[in-house]
């Protein structure tokens, strides 16, 4: 509804015989740049307060796909590297994670190609591990570690059904932990790999270089519930500098998902009838008609229907280039929420396995 009565506005501009620049022409061109994009554009962390000419090519990077003006998919794989254990593999920090990703990806794939349930749940874990975050904990939470690292914030009401996932993350760490990889940094770089391990999901950009607290996210409240209101839900992505249209492409990541604990006597069903699959049939099914045996979430019902995010879901409803781009650029902010050395991360995209881009 938004973008229509915009892009209404803005034919005028250009129909209106004589039509003259007047004061509010730049902010409604300005909206139409972010209507086509994002709509979430704050930065983050040390990238706050760092002078430009003090970033380094990944702060710059960083900004970009913050604020709009890069996109948070790389389709750039080169997953060859030194053996393990060898000096030029010691060289490069993203070296031991080739190691650790093609170590990992064997548990999100089945033999159909499509992501498991710990796939799924990795997803989940990566947005709670950095959700524990607001413009208002200052300093701390966020993408630390610590859903996995703190044994408090792991029982929260929230996480339930994510101790498995929790479990496997410890057994990978100490696996990996000699070669000094942060916990926080395994969650992230877990959460992109099981979305590229969906046919059809993005290959978010993955930085590492995240550091670990053994402290438990600051206030709970923080995280989401399925019964909160969707404009009390709107509020608290915005906390997190979350705007509408990216809650509405993160909330796809329920393309993948399958509820267990909101009602068990539906014990695992799905929220769309491909839950192995990151297509857009979440957001057709969730405005309805709705198969059986899929489960809508009352949150994600509600806010379908939003009127500040009833206009994107739609589109994202049929397009699933839009969908990809807005989840891939929002979740590099999630990823970053609570990060306050950005400007000295590590790009590692390219230790992600390809994308799947077509599905039968
Ligand atoms: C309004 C915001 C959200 C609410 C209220 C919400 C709520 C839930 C609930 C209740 C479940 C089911 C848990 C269970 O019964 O096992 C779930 C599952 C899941 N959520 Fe969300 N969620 C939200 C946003 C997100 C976001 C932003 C992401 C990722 C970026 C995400 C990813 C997932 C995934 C992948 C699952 C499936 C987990 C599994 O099957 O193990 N959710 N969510
Ligand atoms: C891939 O990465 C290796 C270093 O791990 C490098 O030597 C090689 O040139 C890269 N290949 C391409 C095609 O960029
Ligand atoms: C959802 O899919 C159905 C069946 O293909 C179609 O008729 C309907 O228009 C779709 N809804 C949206 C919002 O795209």
């Amino acid at each position: 509804m938004k973008a229509q009565s915009l892009s209404a506005v803005f034919a005028g501009f250009f129909f209106l015989p004589g039509a003259v620049a007047h004061p509010g022409m730049e902010a409604v061109l300005e909206q139409l740049k972010a209507q086509d994009c994002c709509d979430s554009t704050e930065l983050l962390g040390d990238l706050l307060y760092l002078h430009p000419t003090d970033l380094t090519p990944v702060g710059r990077l960083i900004e970009g796909i913050l604020t709009g003006t890069t996109g948070g998919e790389s389709d750039e794989p080169n997953n060859s590297v030194p053996e393990l254990g060898s000096t030029a593999c010691q060289a490069d920090t993203c070296c031991v994670w080739q190691y650790i990703v093609d170590d990992i990806m064997v548990y999100f794939q089945d033999r159909h190609g499509q992501c498991t349930n710990a796939a799924r749940a990795a997803i989940r874990l990566g947005f709670h591990d950095a959700a524990g975050w607001s413009k208002h904990t200052g300093e701390f939470g966020g993408a630390d570690g610590s859903v996995v690292l703190a044994p408090e914030e792991a029982q929260r009401r929230p996480n339930a059904g994510l101790q498995q996932i929790i479990a496997q993350m410890k057994i990978w760490h100490g696996k990996w932990s000699s070669f000094g990889i942060s916990m926080a940094d395994l969650i992230q770089v877990a959460a992109n790999t099981a979305t590229v391990s969906c046919p059809l999901g993005p290959r978010i950009r993955t930085f590492v270089g995240r550091k670990d607290s053994h402290i438990a996210s600051p206030e709970e409240g923080l995280l989401p519930s399925p019964f909160d209101e969707p404009d009390f839900l709107i509020e608290l992505f915005r906390a997190k500098t979350i705007q509408p249209r990216g809650l509405a492409a993160l909330l796809g990541a329920h393309s993948t998902s399958r509820q267990r604990f909101i009602d068990a006597t539906q014990f695992g069903a799905p929220q769309d009838s491909t839950p192995g699959i990151w297509d857009v049939l979440f957001y057709n099914q969730t405005l309805g008609p709705t198969p059986n045996n899929v489960f809508v979430m009352e949150s994600d019902k509600k806010l379908a229907k939003h009127p500040r995010i009833h206009e994107i879901w739609r589109t994202f409803a049929r397009d699933q280039a839009r969908w990809n781009a807005d989840y891939a650029r929002e979740y590099v902010r999630v990823s970053l929420l609570g990060v306050y050395n950005i400007n000295y991360l590590t790009d590692c995209t390219r230790v992600l396995p390809r994308a799947v881009r077509f599905w039968k």
